[in-house]
């Protein structure tokens, strides 16, 4: 089944989404209150359901709305829009907050490791919960089995789900198997814990990550591999780049909203682009997808393949840490340190 995707206003439709509770997350839950809209004074049944076919119906949807969405939606006025987002605000804990909060905010945020030592050191203890880190690098470089990796490491050390949007038809059972095995985990455990969306196109990229992101109970990291393909092959000649762009931003920011709300890691695999004319000027290979992926993710972290088994990682946009660069490698095992015996 197809969730529906709204492409006018956000992009990615705000569909209600439930805010489960885990072992880390504070937020309320709303599956025993009475439904937000509600508990609004003055709020009658018209423009409630006018507010809930637009995707408007719970507390989490309009918590992260804007004014103009919902003034977008015919019969709501201004003051309305700015009362229940004020209110939803409120009560879903998203508004002014002080510099102590974001220190009780960073206590709750997990470290998701690698599995290399080196690796994990360089991005501070590992992929972080509550954002979104990309991983870029050139074919073949790893970050699919890096992606792979990751999703046994979310069952195995924070015995949580995993959803794995797959662009490319590249996630592989018998890779979860081998590293599971490796790690002395029942693969079946894993692979039962992982939910995994095939898609086929842009739209149903956006579509399968929000129904995986409603549906799936306990998640604890978010795999988007790869983010661009689509978008990259349907949105070709150059007339389109505006509209992709802004699709990608909308679609990004969606990801990045989830990751941070229901504190997970998000994480998005992203090819490169061969820039000849950069070649004497630095890197000559760049993520693709232009400033608006870079502006969205949190953290980025670029692979490069070596001899055989290595690789490097480099640390290219962090909000707390020094750029660095480091190798490691992917074994049949799996994620591992570089160990040049
Ligand atoms: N079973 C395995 N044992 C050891 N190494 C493996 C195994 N399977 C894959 N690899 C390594 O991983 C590489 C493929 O990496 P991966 O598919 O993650 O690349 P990628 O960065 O996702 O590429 P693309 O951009 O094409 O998606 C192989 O070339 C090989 O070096
Ligand atoms: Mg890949």
């Amino acid at each position: 089944m197809m969730a529906k995707v709204e492409t006018k206003e956000e992009g990615i439709s705000p569909e209600p989404v439930e805010i489960k509770k885990t072992k880390k997350s504070k937020k309320k839950t709303t599956t025993s209150e009475k439904p937000f809209l509600e508990t609004i004074t003055g709020i009658g049944p018209t423009t409630r359901q006018r507010l809930e076919t637009a995707g408007y119906g719970s507390r989490e949807a309009i918590a992260l709305a804007t004014r103009a969405q919902l003034t977008e939606i015919s019969g709501i006025a201004e003051k309305t829009a700015a009362l229940l987002i004020r209110e939803a605000r409120v009560q879903f804990d998203l508004g002014l907050k002080k510099g102590t909060d974001y220190e009780e905010a960073a206590k709750t945020r997990v470290k998701l490791t690698t599995g290399s030592k080196a690796f994990d050191k360089l991005i501070g203890g590992g992929f972080e919960t509550g954002s979104v880190t990309e991983v870029a690098g050139e074919n073949g470089c790893g970050k699919t089995q890096i992606a792979h990796q990751l999703a046994v490491n979310c069952v195995k050390y924070l015995d949580q789900d995993v959803i794995w949007i797959d662009s490319e038809g590249t996630f592989r059972f018998n890779r979860i198997v081998q590293m599971a095995e490796a790690l002395d985990i029942d693969p079946d455990t894993v692979l039962s814990r992982i939910t995994v969306g095939r898609a086929y196109n842009s739209e149903h990229q956006m579509a399968l990550t929000e129904e995986a992101l409603t549906m799936v109970p306990n998640i604890g990291l978010i795999i988007v591999d790869s983010l661009m393909s689509h978008f990259r092959s349907e949105f070709a000649g150059r007339g389109t780049l505006a509209e992709r762009q802004q699709l990608i931003g909308k679609y990004l920011a969606f990801i990045a909203k989830q990751a941070e709300i229901m504190n997970c890691v998000g994480v998005v695999t992203n090819q490169v682009s061969a820039k000849p004319e950069a070649m004497f000027f630095g890197d000559p290979n760049k993520p693709v997808g232009g400033n608006i992926v870079g502006h969205t993710v949190t953290t980025r972290i670029f692979i490069r393949k070596g001899k055989a088994v290595k690789r490097t990682a480099s640390l290219t946009k962090s909000p707390e840490l020094p750029d660095g660069k480091i190798e490691f490698a992917i074994t049949t095992e799996g994620v591992r340190d570089f160990t040049s015996k």
